[in-house]
């Protein structure tokens, strides 16, 4: 039987790995010893659970049902500052539904959590592997912001590594999230079932000037790493008003100064770039405005410009069999308070669609906020969610691949 306040309850000791000290929040970034443990302490709840733990060279750890299953899940990751819903409700209600699935003769259902989907070293990291998106070799040359080549991190998983994960064994795949947003907050609606979710892309750039004394050059003579990307960014959003739309993001997320000292003209800045919108012709062009305006800014400023590797995800849409399940399931447990909407967040799910059906519900975020120690979703929420999955499980069971 579903079992509500033991899925709380699981959900609450996740948080306890990594737990930052400021209300829900956590800090369990890929990899680290939080991470590492919390997965640890997942594995035991799997096998508890009477799911075959699994776990491939990235670190993305299965609970597998015997035979072909639905798979569900998320990531247990966190962002450097992060909430205790984010990926971790995926996780934790796959694994409730599994759990009770498997003590009441229901459809058999395995579980994942996949690895650095916050993107400590690149976008959906470890579901980018699992799906033959980006290749282990090409992961293991990636870095973080601190220059720890991924190779080395995943080496902290090796005691759970049991080999490949096999997709053939799984007709589709639904993650349950919260959904980041003020949507659903707003409006006081408990379900949104996802119709799309966004594209991508993000990528490292470099200006490079001289490095020089603050006091003594005068400024006709810096070549101010800082103040070449001050000047991109104002150039940038002038350029990007008449191609993008209210629904377009951007972000300038993480800067290096170097050396970032008060008394040091910078000599160099590194910077990320990134950008999201649900049309793909709509993100390349971006791409060409921002290399161009990157290259112009250079040229007036009398600096080089490098343009790091190019990362990104393309927008997907959802399963119609799948959302139609979770369509169903949210006009039962939740009548007039769900609703069909795009995802502006980036999820697994993107990673997974290459090897099967997918779908995704989002329950409310409590003022919108996520990415932050703040994130937060009302309880009777996530058990609405839970029930919201648990009843799609059902009612597509027999349902869509294989
Ligand atoms: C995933 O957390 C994202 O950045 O959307
Ligand atoms: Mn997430
Ligand atoms: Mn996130």
């Amino acid at each position: 039987m579903l079992n509500p306040e033991r899925f709380l309850a699981d959900l609450h000791h996740l948080r306890s790995f990594g737990a930052s000290g400021v209300g829900k929040g956590v800090v369990r970034p890929a990899y680290s010893d939080a991470d590492v443990a919390a997965r640890t302490w997942l594995a035991g709840r799997m096998r508890d659970a009477g799911l075959r733990v699994a776990c491939d060279e990235m670190g993305n750890l299965f609970g597998l049902a015997d035979g072909p299953s639905l798979l569900l899940g998320s990531h247990s990751d966190s962002q450097p500052e992060g909430g205790w819903l984010d990926g971790a409700l995926g996780v934790i209600s796959a694994l409730e539904v599994a759990r009770a699935a498997k003590e009441s003769g229901g459809p058999p259902v395995s579980v994942v959590s996949f690895q650095d989907e916050e993107g400590r070293f690149g976008v959906t990291t470890g579901s980018a592997v699992w799906s033959g998106q980006l290749s282990l070799a090409d992961a293991d040359g990636l870095q973080d912001h601190s220059g720890m080549p991924l190779a080395e991190a995943r080496g902290a998983m090796r005691h759970l590594v049991t080999g490949p994960v096999d997709s053939a064994q799984f007709r589709g795949f639904i993650e349950m999230h919260i959904e980041q947003g003020p949507a659903l907050d707003t409006a006081g609606e408990q379900i949104g079932v996802v119709t799309d979710i966004v594209g991508i892309r993000d990528m490292n750039i470099t200006f490079t000037g001289q490095q020089n004394h603050a006091g003594t050059t005068p400024m006709h003579l810096r070549q101010d790493a800082f103040q070449a990307v001050s000047a991109f960014n104002t150039t940038l959003n002038y350029r990007f008003r008449n191609v993008v739309t209210p629904q377009t993001v951007w972000t300038i997320g993480h800067i290096s100064l170097h050396p970032n000292a008060s008394s040091i003209v910078p000599g160099r800045a590194v910077f990320s770039m990134q950008w999201r919108d649900a049309d793909q012709d709509r993100l390349a062009r971006m791409e060409e405005i921002i290399r161009d305006t990157a290259q112009a800014t250079a040229g007036d400023l009398g600096m080089q410009v490098s343009f790091g590797r190019l990362l990104g995800l393309d927008p997907v849409a959802m399963d119609s069999t799948l959302r139609g399940a979770l369509e169903q399931a949210a006009g039962t447990v939740a009548p007039d308070r769900w609703r069909r909407m795009p995802s502006g967040a980036l999820h697994d799910a993107t990673n997974v669609s290459r090897l099967m059906p997918v779908a995704m519900l989002f329950v409310p975020s409590i003022g919108g906020i996520s990415h932050a120690f703040e994130e937060d979703t009302a309880e009777v929420d996530l058990v609405a969610g839970l029930r919201v999955l648990d009843a799609a499980v059902r009612n597509s069971a027999g349902g869509t691949r294989g």
